[in-house]
């Protein structure tokens, strides 16, 4: 079977966690320290002011909506993403207001938030929809406007680039997840870059919210200032990631090639744009009746995958908003391998199994 989704590893991330869990010193902060090793690579390497690593993606969001006071407050989110996007707006108190896509990248429609934007208003969450940089500066020049802060769910796009700067270093606070299936890949990770005025405050806010409320230590001595969550990233994860971040690059571009053979290749009209900016977690393409098609790729031995169904449609969520475009693509879309571990052989047979597909409708 062609996977979906397969971490890049080769012996160096093997070595690094025997190492690690022959030191016995498996929690963030103790022995070598890898977590403050891996927030000081990741800083650098994005161009963000600060970077508090955490335990995943889920817990960077609900903490990185945590620094801002959304509580009662509406926050406008994309519906088509992964439900943490959403959840977290409510852990924190906040209503979220559904925004449609824009239907050429997937990522917010920017006429949709500034339709829905009012001084109701406490934050804008954007997502980098597999890896496609969000229209940043059109998000940023809106929430300027209205004074309210702008999160990027960038769980999709660790190494992607926007006006010539890394994902990570443009607006307040931007969220990775460094879950085993994504560009950097971790056994569970995440991280927030910041970057607003304030952000080294926030930063000290972060590393007490991640572990327990806990802050002013003196040795054994500390204090608990604020009510926290226990989401420390540990010291395997950060090891592996170091590893991660030095082969993202490569492995990105590796995604790149053949996310453009895909777009140059496949007899599909509705697919994912090319772009050198893009880290392709993975490639999207639009098809018409998806289950029979994702059967058939599986009967083919390719695996493809589902990202995503429309929150807005999830019993938990579900309101009465229209999203005409996210909800003609929930209906559509169907996502295909990018990893780097495929051969010129897998890419191959899956652009001749989609447009076979197609062709025989
Ligand atoms: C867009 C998006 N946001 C948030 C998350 C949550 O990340 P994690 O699984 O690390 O909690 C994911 C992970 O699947 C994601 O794809």
């Amino acid at each position: 079977m062609v996977k979906l989704f397969d971490p890049y590893i080769s012996k160096a991330e093997i070595n690094a966690a025997v190492k690690v869990i022959k030191s016995k010193f498996w929690a963030s902060g103790s022995g070598v320290n890898y977590v403050k090793k891996f927030e000081g690579a990741f800083c650098q390497y994005t161009g963000s002011k600060n970077c508090v690593a955490v335990s995943n993606g889920t817990a960077a969001l609900h903490l990185a909506l945590a620094l801002f006071n959304i509580k009662n407050k509406e926050v406008l989110v994309p519906s088509l993403t992964f439900v943490s996007s959403v959840s977290s707006i409510i852990y924190n108190g906040g209503k979220p207001i559904f925004v449609d896509v824009d239907p050429e990248t997937l990522c917010v429609d920017i006429a949709d938030i500034e339709k829905k934007i009012t001084r109701k208003t406490g934050a804008i969450v954007t997502v980098d929809f597999a890896g496609m940089p969000s229209n940043l500066n059109e998000i940023k020049r809106i929430a300027k406007e209205y004074n309210v802060p702008v999160i990027e769910d960038a769980s999709h796009s660790a190494g992607a680039v926007y006006n010539g700067k890394k994902i990570g270093a443009h607006v307040d606070a931007v969220c990775f997840s460094f879950h085993p299936v994504k560009n950097l890949a971790m056994p569970t990770g995440g991280a927030i870059c910041l970057n607003n005025k304030n952000s080294d405050k926030m930063e000290k806010t972060l590393q007490s919210l991640r572990w327990c409320g806990i802050e002013n230590r003196h040795g054994y001595d500390y204090d608990v200032g604020r009510l926290g969550w226990n989401y420390y990233m540990n010291e395997i994860s950060a090891a592996i990631g170091l590893i991660q971040l030095k082969k993202l690059d490569v492995a990105n571009k590796i995604r790149r090639t053949i996310s453009k053979k895909y777009f140059s290749e496949l007899e599909i009209k509705n697919k994912m744009p090319y772009s050198e900016n893009c880290s392709y977690h993975f490639y999207w393409i639009r098809v018409m009746d998806k289950d029979k098609f994702m059967r058939k790729m599986t009967k083919h031995g390719i695996q493809t995958g589902i990202h995503y169904k429309p929150v807005h449609q999830m019993s938990y969520y579900k309101t009465r908003t229209s999203l005409p475009i996210t909800e003609r693509i929930g209906k559509e879309i169907v996502s295909i391998p990018t990893h780097p571990n495929l051969t010129n052989d897998n890419v191959n047979k899956i652009i001749h199994t989609v447009n076979s597909c197609m062709r025989n409708k």
